[in-house]
C-alpha cells in the first residue's frame, strides 16, 4: 500500500474522489494518511474528517517564506509516513526543495490542456482565449509551475454558453474519473518517468 499525503486548499471535491477510490476499490493500492490545508476552515478538512483520515493544517501565512513552508508541508507528510504528495486543488507553490524530497512522487491536478492556460486562473483564462476544447491535465511536478512531466489528460468541450462555473463543473466531472486512475496506476509502479515523457507500464 503506497501511503499518500493529500494537499488541499478548498473545496475538495479531487479528494473525495480518492477517498472513494480507496473505500471502493480493493485493488486502489494506495491509502490517504493524511489531508493537508494551507488554510483553516475549508471543507476539503471536513470531507477528511468525515472519512476518518487526519486532517492537518499547515498555515502559509505563519511562514513567511515559501521555502519554510515548503518544509512544514513536507515535514507534516513524513511525520505520517507519506511516501508521494498528491496535489488536489492545493493552491500553493512548492519550493524546489519540497520537490527533491519527494522527486517524482508529487502528482498536480490541474484544469486545462497543459502547456496552455498554466496558474492559478485556467477555466477563465481558457474561455477569454475562445478555446473550443479544454480539459484536465496529471502531471509530475517539477520546479516550475504546472510544468512536468504530464501523466494524463483528458480533453472537456467548451460550449458557447459556458461561463467559469459550467464550464469548471464539466471539467471536474472528469477530474474525479482520472485522478484516481492515476494515483491508481501510481500506486501500482507503472508510471515510468523518461525525461518529459510519462510511460504507463503494463499492469
Ligand atoms: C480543480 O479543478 C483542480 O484542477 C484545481 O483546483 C480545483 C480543485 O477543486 N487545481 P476541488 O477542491 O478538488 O473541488
Amino acid at each position: 500500500m503506497l501511503a499518500v499525503a493529500v494537499l488541499v486548499s478548498g473545496s475538495g471535491s479531487n479528494l473525495q474522489a480518492l477517498l472513494d477510490a480507496s473505500a471502493g476499490d480493493p485493488g486502489f493500492g494506495s491509502r490517504i494518511v493524511v489531508v493537508i490545508s494551507d488554510r483553516p476552515g475549508v471543507s476539503a478538512l471536513e470531507r477528511a474528517t468525515r472519512a476518518g483520515v487526519p486532517a492537518e493544517v499547515v498555515r502559509w501565512v505563519e511562514f513567511g517564506d515559501r521555502e519554510s513552508f515548503s518544509a512544514a508541508i513536507c515535514d507534516t507528510a513524513e511525520r505520517y509516513g507519506a511516501e508521494a504528495l498528491i496535489l488536489a486543488g492545493f493552491m500553493r507553490i512548492l519550493s524546489p526543495t519540497a520537490i527533491d524530497r519527494y522527486p517524482n512522487r508529487i502528482i498536480n491536478i490541474h484544469p486545462a490542456l497543459l502547456p496552455a492556460f498554466p496558474g492559478a486562473h485556467a477555466v477563465p483564462a481558457a474561455l477569454a482565449h475562445g478555446v473550443k476544447v479544454s480539459g484536465v491535465s496529471v502531471h509530475f511536478v517539477d520546479d516550475e509551475v504546472d510544468h512536468g512531466p504530464i501523466i494524463a489528460q483528458r480533453a472537456v468541450p467548451v460550449q458557447a454558453d459556458d461561463s467559469e462555473e459550467t464550464l469548471h463543473a464539466r471539467i471536474r466531472k472528469e477530474e474525479h474519473l482520472l485522478l484516481p486512475q492515476v494515483v491508481k496506476a501510481f500506486a501500482a509502479g507503472r508510471l515510468r518517468v523518461d525525461g518529459r515523457r510519462v510511460i504507463w507500464e503494463e499492469s
